[in-house]
């Protein structure tokens, strides 16, 4: 397997836009996705002086990361935890404010290359495609269990399937024949279900149909509309919060956190605007930042990444 999967996706300027909220003393940065620690040791080695926390809903993940990061003792903390729930665990570790946090949304190199995760389509494995393997539902009980509807609504929503009815029709029919246990099978049935024209666009025409089943498994929308906002309030004034994210969705609901707190939330027509309808966060991205072709070239991972940072300017008005 070549090593280029678990190269961390656009390093540099992640670290380069989190530096001048780091180098402050007694910096306090957030890894809110671990993975295998890629991004929070280059963290740990570029800011000397910085305290890391990191969090992973994936016990593997921290088992990993924890040994490849053990030589930095207490300066990181690894917490198994969602990210939503960022302000309970900074409230156990008694830390008020912090100083940077990162996102690098979706699914680790690690769980894509482990096939009996079943993230991957490629390969046939159990349905499972949860992070956390501790807690939830897989994705064979949400296809054997969810109602027709629910289930066109996911694939319409979280995988922007235009051919959800059709797909889901073939998943309701087969279900009552025997329960899904394997992706090769839902990937077979999708193939056979999808009309000659819409399995020439868009790759893998299982593609789709797996990111909506994986979305939904591990509440990823929801996990993120609620992580962005706690991290944006967790922020000291000149503190930077910087997102990367795999798809639209995601980078939507990033967009839009991002821009209200940039926004002034004052009635039109004021003349002066005043302090408490001011913007509490300055826009360190225009639009979203790509991965240079160098690097989607030497990392395919890295090829639908968007980043977007912001820098909190000022505190929230009570
Ligand atoms: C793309 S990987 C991170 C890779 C990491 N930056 C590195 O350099 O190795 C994303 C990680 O976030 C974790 N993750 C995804 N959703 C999460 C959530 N809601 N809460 C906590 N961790 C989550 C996944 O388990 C996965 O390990």
């Amino acid at each position: 397997m070549s090593n280029d999967r678990h190269v961390p996706v656009m390093l540099q300027r992640c670290l380069d836009m989190l530096a001048p909220a780091l180098q402050r003393p007694g910096a306090v940065v957030v890894d809110c996705t671990l993975g295998l620690g890629g991004h929070s040791e280059a963290l740990l080695e570029r800011f000397p002086e910085a305290r890391l926390v990191a969090l992973d809903r994936d016990k593997e993940a921290l088992r990993l990361s924890g040994e490849r990061l053990a030589r930095y003792g207490d300066r990181a903390t690894l917490v198994h935890a969602v990210y939503d729930e960022l302000p309970e665990v900074l409230d156990r570790l008694g830390i008020p404010k912090v100083d940077g946090v990162l996102f690098d949304l979706g699914v680790s190199s690690m769980q894509l290359d482990e096939a009996d995760r079943g993230f991957a389509y490629a390969q046939d494995a159990p349905l499972d495609m949860r992070m956390d393997q501790t807690a939830g539902i897989s994705a064979a009980e949400v296809l054997n269990t969810y109602p027709a509807g629910e289930l066109v609504r996911i694939l319409r929503a979280y995988g922007e399937e235009k051919q959800a009815k059709r797909i889901v029709s073939a998943i309701v029919r087969e279900r009552e024949k025997e329960p899904f246990t394997h992706s090769a099978r839902l990937v077979e049935l999708i193939r056979d279900a999808l009309p000659q024209a819409a399995k020439r666009t868009g790759g893998n025409p299982a593609k789709r149909t797996f990111q909506a089943l994986r979305i939904e498994v591990n509440h990823e929308l929801e996990s993120v509309e609620k992580a962005i906002p706690a991290a944006v309030k967790a922020l000291a004034v000149g503190g930077r919060v910087v997102v990367l994210s795999y798809q639209s969705l995601e980078d939507r609901i990033v967009k839009g956190v991002f821009a209200a707190g940039a926004a002034t939330t004052a009635p039109p027509g004021l003349p002066v605007v005043p302090e408490k309808y001011q913007p509490r966060l300055k826009l360190l991205t225009r639009g979203a930042e790509l991965p240079t072709e160098e690097e989607v070239a030497e990392n395919r991972r890295a090829a639908p990444a968007r980043l977007r940072g912001v820098e909190r300017i000022r505190e929230d008005v009570q």
